[in-house]
């Protein structure tokens, strides 16, 4: 009993890690760009304008990958889709680290935002379809977890590469690396036993149910699922429904959270930010931004032990809380900016506090809700429009942030980041629901009763 148990524990750990390397090929492939522009814009002499065109590409690739692959979650598959990236972005690596001009550049950062776009939201969708509801938050975290190592491993390897000249190429190319092992691994993992069960193959879900939860429970566990598979495949006509709107309003108002509270900015423009505040050694800013990223990476292994045992929702007050406290000191820090002798110190401070306050709320917690709350039937669907407006507002940031520097100057724009912090943190009390230890199909029937969305789990 105990060696099954373990073995269980053991197939389901190994299938949840590997997907989520595609988070670590999100991380790595929105990360590497910030130290590659340099190296980019000095050999091909490039204006403002084509920087910005180059370094966009992905966020417009992923939103394209987002919003046109709902029907391939659903059609063809969780595995099948994840097949699909992992190819996509291992061409795009070494398209890209072949390059020979600027717009061929642009073309494969296209391709591999397309990728981005797509295992963005299949992979945690996958995760959540193969765990038990007791560890569907932790598992599903891991995804975010990696997104925050591939970020850390970009910053590095930038860093590290930086030292020599023109080794842009090699900054791409090495992604190839993670996209094959990513390819590799997901030819052997299993089906999600929920699509499985919605194409009608009952008796290959089975087998993959039994690794998940053992003989004993395999027929509660089949019994439970079926409740929510209905012969009707799914359109996307069916989001519309009265009782799936309010899901859907909650997976993009979260997204708008995760995005408009200027999380990117830190990401993109930290060594930007501890320039503002002083710090005058090009490199001293890389080794903060990259100890950043490593708290980053450190705060999610948190998130993943509390989100099962506090739940999501407590994550969220305390996250949102310590953010919008961050950015007011940093825009206080700012504002007295002649008074303050140790403005550097308070930034970098406010931006650890930041970041740790992301990390064990709004980072993982956005993907996994939207990973939790969708029907069956339409739950790629669902979950492709959630991820297109994520990478809608993170757009919108990115490319108003400077603007808004100028326009409101730096105290002004963290205070209006640390207002909408508030605003999340209020949002989330109403209308987010609590979805720990909740089976997914828990939180269908909860949702096709009409009840309200924000008292699941209270
Ligand atoms: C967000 C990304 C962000 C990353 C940072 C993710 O959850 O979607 O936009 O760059 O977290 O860790």
């Amino acid at each position: 009993m105990g060696t099954d148990h373990s073995k269980r524990k053991m197939f389901i750990y190994v299938t949840a890690f590997s997907a989520a390397m595609a988070g670590l090929l999100f991380g790595y492939d929105t990360g590497v760009i910030s130290g590659a522009i340099l190296f980019i814009r000095d050999q091909f002499q490039l204006t403002a304008a084509s920087q910005e065109f180059v370094v966009s590409a992905v966020l417009l690739g992923a939103m394209f990958g987002a919003a046109f692959s709902g029907s391939m979650a659903d059609g063809l598959g969780r595995k099948g889709s994840v097949i699909v990236t992992a190819i996509m972005f291992s061409v795009g690596a070494l398209g890209s680290a072949l390059a020979p001009n600027v717009l061929s550049i642009a073309a494969c950062r296209f391709l591999i935002g397309l990728a981005i776009g797509v295992a963005s939201y299949v992979a945690p969708l996958y995760i959540s379809e193969i765990a038990p509801a007791s560890m569907r938050g932790g598992l599903v975290s891991l995804n975010q977890l990696m997104i925050t190592l591939g970020i850390v491993v970009s910053y590095v390897v930038d860093y590290l590469l930086s030292m020599g000249a023109n080794e842009w190429r090699w900054m791409f190319g090495l992604g190839i690396l993670p996209g094959i092992a990513l390819l590799l691994a997901m030819i052997f993992l299993p089906q999600s036993p929920r699509w499985l069960l919605i194409r009608g193959k009952i008796e290959r879900a089975r087998v993959i149910l039994v690794k998940i939860y053992g003989e004993a429970e395999v027929d509660v566990a089949m019994t439970e699922i079926s409740r929510t598979v209905t012969s009707d495949k799914g359109r996307w006509g069916d989001l519309a429904k009265p009782w799936v709107m309010p899901a859907l309003g909650v997976g993009v108002i979260m997204m708008f959270f995760q995005q408009m509270t200027g999380i990117n900015t830190i990401i993109y423009y930290a060594p930007t930010i501890f320039e503002f505040a002083g710090f005058q050694s090009h490199s001293v800013s890389i080794l903060a931004t990259i100890g950043v990223g490593m708290v980053n990476v450190l705060m999610t292994v948190v998130a993943i032990w509390l989100i099962d045992r506090v739940g999501r929702k407590p994550l969220l007050y305390w996250g949102m809380a310590g953010m919008a406290l961050s950015l007011t000191v940093l825009g206080i820090a700012f504002n007295a900016e002649a008074l303050s002798p140790n403005l550097k110190f308070i930034a970098v401070g406010s931006v650890v506090l930041y970041i740790a306050s992301f990390a064990v709320s709004l980072g993982p917690i956005c993907w996994l809700i939207i990973s939790e709350i969708y029907p069956l039937n339409v739950r790629g669907r669902a979950m492709s429009i959630a991820t297109l407006s994520n990478w809608a507002f993170n757009l919108v940031v990115a490319s108003t942030f400077l603007t808004l520097i100028q326009k409101l100057g730096k105290a002004g724009t963290f205070w209006l980041y640390a207002g909408l912090c508030i605003a999340g943190l209020l949002y989330t009390r109403f209308f987010v629901p609590e979805t720990k230890g909740l089976s997914l199909e828990n939180i269908e029937s909860y949702l096709r009763a009409g009840k309200p969305i924000g008292r699941l789990g209270r």
